[in-house]
């Protein structure tokens, strides 16, 4: 028998109370078992104005209550209210959750399909060579430095020696930022071409003994092809300290190399110029996919054009009037700078023949790296 609402005789609390409960069991078990197509006349059949549950409670037990009933039977009503509404609304919510998974899943919820997988997401493969880099040397006591992308023409170019008008800056073309000319040459605004500026902005900041390197984003007016990128990443390393000398600098990297690219690699150092070095140095390492022979498969290693050697890094000691600029002691310290490019790393790690694979988001690309 459906539930109607019983006019009452007795108003005690008691009987009141035994009258809601009654009335929410009724709407328990018929929220339970209403369907969709149902759910307009289960919301009608409580909530109408005209005659629905709520409404008959209102009139028999509120109004038809006596004076001194009015306070307790009020409470009990205005509490019948609140949870009527809420319950038909969180019915009706359930049902449309449910025809949603409906729609998707069809009539029946098939648990024993697989589930939608969440590609969950890896790390870049330069962001990963980038940080693998900065652990090696971490772990030789170096520490993390940043710099701007967009740089003052002073800590890309002059304080790094190259002086206005200087040939060498030409090799280093980039994008300037427009409508300066009312700027005195070393405060214009440029995208950085290399993280050396990273350098400079380390030794204004803190005084010798300094071990930084310094990874980071630079720009280059060069076409892209297979190895060039006008955008790509870097990470520059600075020691400067006393008595540092040139077999630092070869220790250093060779260890580094090793670190990357396993023991057996083998490092040699080729005269080479940057105006902030002297003396500078172009690093090879022994070819790593024919192990330094030249030879390949039974035939010209294409990756080292048959030397046995790939280019890999600039370096050098750092130039004594680089320290003119950052206030360091030019007769008490020496030190040494390189730079690598990242990609150029990751390529040779992975054996990744386009450098432009790296940028154009492919997945299936990325997914290697996961
Ligand atoms: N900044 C140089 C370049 O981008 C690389 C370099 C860094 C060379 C440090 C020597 C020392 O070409």
């Amino acid at each position: 028998m459906a539930y109607t609402v019983p006019p009452l005789t007795d108003f005690s609390p008691e009987a009141l109370a035994a009258a809601a409960a009654e009335l929410q069991a009724a709407l328990m078990q018929e929220s339970a078992a209403v369907t969709a197509a149902e759910l307009e006349a289960f919301r009608n059949r409580w909530m109408a104005r005209k005659n629905g549950i709520l409404t008959q409670v209102n009139e028999l037990w509120l109004k038809g209550s006596p004076k001194e009933a009015k306070r307790e039977a009020g409470q009990r009503v205005n509490e019948l209210n609140k949870l009527v509404t809420a319950h038909v609304e969180a019915t009706e919510q359930r049902m449309q959750s449910a025809s949603a998974a409906g729609q998707l899943y069809g009539d029946h919820l098939d648990v024993t399909l697989p589930g939608t997988r969440q590609p969950l997401g890896a790390e870049h493969p330069v962001m990963r060579t980038m940080h693998e880099i900065a652990s090696v040397f971490r772990n030789l006591g170096y520490s993390i430095a940043e710099g701007p992308e967009v740089e003052t023409d002073f800590y890309n170019f002059e304080a790094l020696n190259f002086p206005p008008n200087h040939p060498a800056r030409d090799t280093q073309d980039t994008l300037f930022i427009a409508g300066q000319e009312g700027k005195a040459l070393r405060d214009r605004l440029l995208l950085r071409t290399h993280t050396s500026p990273v350098q400079i902005r380390s030794m204004m900041q803190q005084k010798p003994p300094i071990r930084v390197l310094c990874p980071g984003k630079v720009h280059r007016n060069d076409a892209a092809d297979a190895t060039h990128s006008p955008v790509f990443h870097q990470v520059e390393g600075l020691a400067v300290d006393e008595n540092i000398t040139f077999c630092d600098l070869k220790g250093t990297l060779d260890h580094a190399m090793k670190m990357l690219f396993g023991s057996s690699v083998k490092t040699r150092f080729y005269p080479s110029f940057f105006p902030f070095t002297e003396p500078s140095a172009d690093m090879q390492i022994s070819c790593i996919f024919c192990n330094g022979k030249g030879q390949r498969d039974g035939g010209p290693c294409r990756n080292c054009k048959s030397s046995g050697w790939i280019e890999l890094l600039g370096c050098g000691m750092v130039d004594p009037n680089v320290y003119n600029f950052v206030d360091y002691d030019a007769t008490t310290v020496s030190g040494f700078a390189f730079g690598m490019g990242v990609e150029r790393i990751a390529i040779m790690k992975y054996g990744v023949d386009d450098i432009q694979l790296f940028y154009n988001g492919d997945v299936r690309f990325l997914e290697q790296f996961a």
